[in-house]
Formats: C-alpha cells, structure tokens, sequence
C-alpha cells in the first residue's frame, strides 16, 4: 500500500537524536525546502525567508545558543532556520504587487494606488509587533507544511522555539538583512539510539479533539 499522509504523520516525531554520519539526498533536501517555498501566506506575502544551514561548522557555532537543543543542531543533517521580515517596507509590499500583477494576479495599480494599499494593509497592524506577530504565524505556517512535507518524504525532524533568535540573528547575519529568526526545524536521519522513535504518539482522542456542531 502506498504511504499515506496519515502513515507519514504517524511515523515522524520529534527526534531528540540524530544519527550524525547520516546525509538527506540533496534531491530530497530540494523538495522539502521547495515544500517551504511553496507553502501558502496571509495575502501571498510570504513575510519570511528559508535559511539552510549546511554546514557542520556552522551549526557547531549556533549549539551553544540553542537552550536544550544543542546535540540536535550538532547532530542533524541541515538545520533550517525559517526568518521573519522584521517590519514591512512600502517599498517591499508594492514590489509585492508588482510581481502579483506581472503573473496576472491583480490589475497592474499606479504608484498611488500600490501606496494606498500598503497604507490600508498597515493600518490593520499598526503597531510594529502586530506586524511580527502575523509574520510569525505566516512562518509557523510554512513550518507545518515543512513538517508534513518532511514526513511524506521520509525525512527526520524536529521542530524548535528553544533557541536565542538573537544570537541566530547575528551569527547568520539576519539582522543586516531585516530579518529575525522565528522558528527553526533540524532535519536528518534519526539515530537507532533515539528512545523516541519506540514511544507511542499521545494525541487527544477524536472524540475530545474534534467538536462537532
Ligand atoms: C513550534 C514547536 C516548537 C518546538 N520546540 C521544541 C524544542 O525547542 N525542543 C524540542 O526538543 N522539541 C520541540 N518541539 C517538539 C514538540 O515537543 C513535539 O512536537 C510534541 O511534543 C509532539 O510530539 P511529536 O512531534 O514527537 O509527535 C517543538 C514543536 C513545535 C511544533
């Protein structure tokens, strides 16, 4: 029988240890990011960036400033790090729509027009931290669809928040950019060590999880 999306769902979890010797294929590395990629946002602004972490060097260098997840960050094949516009430019949003109505999405808008969206869009979230707030969500988002891609693929992860996006911002030069770490996912093989992969998944039940009017 072919691997169904509840199979998938059933078969991952969140690894707590990495078999260190172990690659992703770079084809099966390239889907999951493209998974990402093509995950879907608030308006299509896609608020954030994918950063792949590739090398050992780095992620040796992020371990001490990822709390409790240190071994896995050491341990894992890439670790990617979803990041966050840390405010929203006119200027980036009306490069938004220009590329929406260049793909035939909108109508093509004047530079008042653009303007005056942006205005509108903004004052839904006047306040900076509004405006980082639903790009996280839109990031969180892009993680759930990476962590069903990776599963479907049969790719190992976990999920962290346990980390100083502070400390990540700097050392990956994301604050130069305009972008602030949100949440980050190590990827790789799990390690036949990982106790883990032997626990039963705990879930509420349907019939507490699911309400039905
Ligand atoms: C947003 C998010 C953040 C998480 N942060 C961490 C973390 O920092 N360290 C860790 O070991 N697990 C972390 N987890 C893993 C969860 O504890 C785990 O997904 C949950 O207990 C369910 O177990 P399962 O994924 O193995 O089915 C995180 C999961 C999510 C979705």
């Amino acid at each position: 029988m072919d691997r169904t999306v509840i199979d998938a769902l059933n078969w991952r979890y969140a690894v707590k240890q990495f078999d260190a010797d172990a690659t992703i294929e770079p084809e099966k590395l390239a889907m999951l990011i493209e998974s990402a990629r093509l995950s879907p946002s608030s308006a299509g602004l896609q608020p954030y960036r994918l950063v792949v972490v590739e090398t050992r060097e780095m992620r040796e260098r992020l371990a001490p400033h990822s709390m409790m997840n240190a071994e896995k960050i050491k341990s894992a094949s890439s670790l990617l790090v979803l990041a966050i516009y840390s405010q929203l430019s006119a200027e980036t949003f009306q490069t938004h729509l220009n590329n929406m109505a260049a793909h035939g999405l909108i109508p093509a808008l004047s530079e008042d027009e653009a303007a005056e969206r942006y205005k509108r869009f903004m004052t839904r979230m006047p306040q900076e931290n509004d405006f980082r707030q639903w790009a996280h969500k839109q990031a969180y988002l892009a993680l759930g669809t990476l962590l069903c891609a990776a599963a479907m693929l049969g790719i190992d992860a976990c999920p962290m928040e346990g980390f100083d996006a502070k400390e990540y911002d700097t050392m990956l030069g994301l604050s130069a950019l305009g972008l602030t770490s949100s949440v980050i996912l190590a990827v790789g093989k799990r390690s036949p060590q990982d106790p883990g992969q032997h626990k039963t998944k705990y879930r509420r039940a349907s019939s507490v999880f699911v309400l039905k009017k």
